[in-house]
């Protein structure tokens, strides 16, 4: 085992000279580390930034946040993805305005119940926020610290995680943020998943997977389980007015998002039964795409009304409107909607 202490002030040396200037690391406001934390899970930090200053532009502080409505949230999320996050950290502000006095807990254990916050998150907004030491694993730490140690544990299990929570946490007694900050920056800018900067890396000396040529190899992570693929109809009807159909989602995935009117290519019942006419329907696919979640491929093929519907005599069940194609700003598509909506533009 290599001295802990030079180990950490290599590492927090290079961080100090190499780090990513980030919006969300020229503040101390724990609101704001919080959001930033949030949106960085499972999207590139170029995208986030954007995203996280007209987010805090909207919502400047924990009240305001607290008192929007969730469709505004999600319209400020458009296009992020993975839109639980949104809902759970709006429960979440709400919670901490309602019965935390609008201030972010400093206490870990507090901080935990809050929905939405899992280990990552406590781990990451406790210690750059409030200096707590607890030490964040994401899939860059898993890295580095596997490769430091030529550790070939597989990192998909919770056994490894928490191994390496404790394995970390003598180097988060102290300057627990900026240490975490700087394995993760680490993970993200030398000690990459392909083609690794071995050279230009500061704690080198310190790497037994280095030494031992095993770099490539690590981490260690067991199978994906195989995604799902949902095969998808979506249906472009339009009106005599030149609008378009859209529907609210009950569906707990992307749950009260708007989308083109989707029946999975299995499903007994389609859009004529749900607007109770017949409408004639191209037979060939005018588009097909795939959508990627986490668990799952939405695999769609889009098809289109041959004629329009006189919106005048057709009855719209609760969760549909007529949408006009200027409106789309007015409400939040998730991407893969987005993507069809660009592609039918050019027709109308
Ligand atoms: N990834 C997620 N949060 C991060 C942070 N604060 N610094 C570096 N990488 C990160």
């Amino acid at each position: 085992m290599y001295s802990e202490a030079n180990f950490k002030s290599k590492l927090i040396h290079w961080f100090d000279e190499n780090q990513r200037q980030m919006p969300w690391r020229e503040t101390t406001n724990p609101y704001y580390i919080w959001l930033s934390e949030v949106m960085l899970q499972q999207t590139q930090v170029n995208t986030v930034r954007e995203y996280y200053l007209k987010f805090i532009n909207r919502f400047p502080t924990i009240s305001d946040l607290s008192k929007a409505e969730e469709d505004e949230v999600l319209k400020y999320w458009e296009g992020l993805g993975y839109y639980s996050r949104a809902r759970n950290f709006h429960t979440a502000v709400k919670d901490v305005d309602e019965n935390h006095a609008a201030t972010v807990p400093r206490d870990p254990e507090i901080f935990k119940k809050l929905k939405g916050v899992g280990p990552y998150t406590q781990a990451a907004v406790m210690s750059i926020a409030f200096d707590q030491p607890l030490a964040t694993v994401d899939g860059n730490v898993f890295r580095v610290w596997s490769r430091l140690n030529n550790d070939n544990r597989d990192t998909k299990l919770q056994s490894t995680r928490k191994a390496y929570e404790i394995e970390l946490s003598p180097y988060v007694q102290s300057q627990s943020g900026t240490f975490n900050q700087a394995m993760m920056e680490l993970g993200a800018l030398v000690c990459t998943p392909k083609n690794p900067l071995c050279l230009f890396c500061p704690v080198q000396q310190h790497c037994e997977a280095f030494e031992q040529g095993t770099v490539s190899e690590l981490p260690v992570k067991s199978k994906k389980i195989k995604k799902k693929n949902v095969k998808q109809h979506v249906y472009i009807i339009k009106n005599l007015n030149d609008e378009v159909l859209i529907e609210k989602r009950k569906a707990k995935l992307l749950n009260n998002m708007w989308e083109f009117p989707m029946y999975e290519a299995t499903a007994s019942e389609g859009i004529n039964q749900a607007l109770n006419i017949d409408i004639p329907i191209s037979t060939t696919p005018i588009k097909h795409l795939k959508h990627q979640f986490t668990h799952l491929t939405w695999d769609i093929d889009v098809f289109e009304a041959k004629t329009a519907v006189d919106h005048t005599k057709t009855e719209l069940p609760e969760e549909m409107t007529w949408m006009k194609m200027t409106d789309k700003e007015m409400y939040n598509f998730p991407v893969s909607m987005t993507k069809i909506y660009e592609f039918i533009k050019k027709q109308f």
